[in-house]
């Protein structure tokens, strides 16, 4: 594999499509191919999962809740990521598997270990070069999305577990400190953007 694979990790309302946004244009100008995209629904299964995660009426086992976002990792790792990082593209994606251990893990209590193992089976072991967690006190995170009227069944979750989210970002981070990069997610865009800049520029191919 010869591509470079990087996700953008952080709570709701963090900035995490704005980062997207101002990397791909950065890396294209560079030269590089880029591929954004995301987990829940980078792929045509994936939109249809998507829907049911994020928006089905009634509840959703938190097992079975899971086993949707590992079914839409397993297909979007295969179908969409491996192929661009066999052509040498530059992945760019929207949470992958941290999402699942900090979210199911810690906000649903399921066991983080066990979930981790999933999503590694879901994509064969496919570990990002480089995950930017933009760490941002939950409380924060509500006064950004205040101006929405609609909330996903995640977002709509209470304050605590968006508490428990964010130290289980934390702690994987501390866990994995060559793979992740912590950022302040209060910083200025441009400022966030620089120091996601030098540490990719590392990364890349001169
Ligand atoms: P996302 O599309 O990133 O929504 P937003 O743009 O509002 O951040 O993610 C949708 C929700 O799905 C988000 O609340 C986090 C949740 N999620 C999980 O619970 N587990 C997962 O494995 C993933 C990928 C996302």
């Amino acid at each position: 594999m010869t591509g470079l694979f990087v996700t953008l990790e952080g709570g709701d309302g963090s900035g995490k499509s704005t980062q997207a946004e101002l990397l791909a244009a950065w890396l294209t100008e560079r030269g590089q191919t880029v591929l954004r995209t995301r987990e829940p629904g980078g792929s045509d299964l994936g939109l249809e999962l998507r829907e049911i995660v994020l928006h089905r009426r009634g509840e959703i086992d938190p097992r079975a809740e899971a086993l949707l976002y590992a079914a839409d990792r397993a297909h979007h790792i295969a179908t969409v990521v491996r192929p661009a990082l066999a052509r040498g593209e530059v992945v760019l994606q929207d949470r992958y598997l941290d999402s699942s251990v900090a979210y199911q893990g810690a906000g649903r209590t399921l066991d983080p270990a066990q979930i981790r193992d999933l999503s590694l089976w879901a994509a064969e072991g496919l570990l990002p070069g480089l995950t930017v967690l933009l760490d941002l006190d939950p409380a924060a995170a509500r006064v950004r999305l205040g101006e929405r009227t609609m909330y996903d069944r995640l977002e709509a979750e209470q304050a605590d577990f968006h508490q428990r989210v964010r130290d289980a970002y934390l702690r994987l981070a501390g866990a994995e400190p060559e793979r992740f990069l912590v950022i302040d997610a209060e910083l200025p865009a441009g400022q966030i953007t620089d120091r996601i800049r030098q540490r990719m520029a590392e990364l890349l191919p001169a």
